[in-house]
């Protein structure tokens, strides 16, 4: 395969932070049965070595640097990620349910990739996920040819995680029609899967465990039945509170996404200004305790990031005066989605909070005088 063909656009984790994997693999610490690392280790894994330089026994044998930094994957609370890792240490699964873009897919795939070296066995749920999407199908050809047996049976990815006693995911659940989802409630008590038309019982092997995510604004969680609830537990992922943190975060998302030589051109007096209208947006509240009225639309920091790189390629192709010019067409395509009472809103932000900042600072003032493009 020629370099170009092996590159895609988004590696799985394991294989992005296959080098931090292997140091962290190497390092002390008691691993439970069928897991990849010790529970200290990959919360280090998705929460960062905090800019110390790990270092690994020298017997170890493994094909990774003596010393290493981990970098910081999830920013957030850690006290939660340890709480994640010790559910999937026990009995139950784990559920991540929090708002749209708070980054509940990430920390689910980094946590297989750390505890599996996988994160593969996943089923994005749909209103069209079928029982066979969670437990087996059957590949009719070879079932009509030879009748029921084993190698005409097309296994979930969930029953290839308890076969290899991995972690399953299951994304957005709440999108599975309820009588769907509980096909999981008997994998995850019984930890085993009846196949009846073969006669036959699969048992997980140690190690199996299930991650679900749930995006709040989908409003299903309360449809989901207290049997599957309970054999979950649930954690809610919250929006970063700290502004630097969310601004990091950006800095570096915008640096990962936009090629070299466009992300050395990111001013940071344009990240700083993007990041606090979002968090104005989001939170209802300026830093300087002015009431913002919200909009509905989801104001993640994905969004800001997303924003931050369209930005700054529109203004490298098509320059205008300032790149604040480029701003409230990109926005507009975030905040007004499908309720137009959130382009008032907009405006409304634009003319209190924008036009009182524009005083002082030349950026919102940029801002402020690329009103008209919110209403173009
Ligand atoms: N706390 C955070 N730490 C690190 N990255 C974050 C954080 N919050 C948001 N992000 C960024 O947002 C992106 C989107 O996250 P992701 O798709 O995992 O969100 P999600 O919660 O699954 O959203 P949805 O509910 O829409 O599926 C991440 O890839 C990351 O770049
Ligand atoms: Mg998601």
């Amino acid at each position: 395969m020629s370099e170009k063909e092996s590159i895609v656009q988004s590696p799985s984790a394991e294989k992005k932070y296959e080098e931090e994997l292997t140091f962290l693999s190497a390092l002390p610490g008691n691993r439970p049965t069928g897991w990849a690392l010790a529970p200290q280790q990959i919360v280090s894994f998705i929460c960062g070595s905090e800019g110390e330089k790990l270092k690994r026994p020298n017997k170890s044998d493994v094909d990774a640097p003596r010393t290493l930094e981990i970098t910081e994957k999830f920013v957030g609370n850690r006290a939660l990620v340890e709480r994640c890792v010790i559910t999937l240490m026990g009995e139950r699964g784990l559920m991540l349910v929090g708002e749209p873009g708070t980054a509940k897919s990430m920390l689910s795939e980094l946590l297989s990739a750390a505890i599996s070296g996988s994160s593969e066995m996943t089923v994005q749920g749909t209103a069209g996920t079928d029982e066979s999407h969670l437990r087996y199908g059957w590949n009719y050809s070879a079932l009509i040819a030879k009748g029921p047996h084993a190698e005409a049976l097309i296994p979930s990815p969930i029953l290839l995680a308890m076969r290899g006693g991995k972690i399953g995911r299951v994304e957005e659940i709440t999108r599975c029609l309820p009588e769907i989802q509980d096909a999981l409630v008997s994998i995850l008590s019984e930890r085993r899967l009846s196949v009846p038309e073969l006669n036959t019982t699969e048992y997980a092997k140690p190690g199996f465990n299930l991650i679900g995510t749930a995006n709040l604004r989908d409003k299903g969680v309360s449809e989901m039945s207290a049997a599957l609830k309970r054999r979950f537990n649930f954690e809610h992922v919250l929006p970063i509170s700290d502004f630097d943190q969310e601004l990091s975060l950006v800095k570096s998302r915008t640096n990962t996404v936009l090629p070299k030589d466009l992300a050395k051109n990111v001013d940071l007096a344009v990240l700083e200004t993007l990041v606090t209208l979002f968090r104005d947006l989001r939170n209802g509240v300026t830093n300087e305790g002015w009431a913002v009225e919200k909009p509905e639309a989801v104001m993640s920091t994905a969004e800001v990031v997303q924003v931050v790189a369209a930005v700054v390629r529109n203004h490298e192709h098509f320059p205008k005066k300032s790149a604040m010019d480029h701003v409230p067409g990109y926005l507009k395509g975030v905040v007004i989605k499908d309720d137009q009472s959130d382009l008032d809103r907009l405006l409304a932000y634009w003319d209190s909070t924008v036009k009182r900042r524009a005083e002082n600072e030349p950026l919102w003032a940029d801002l402020f005088a690329a009103r008209n493009e919110l209403t173009t």
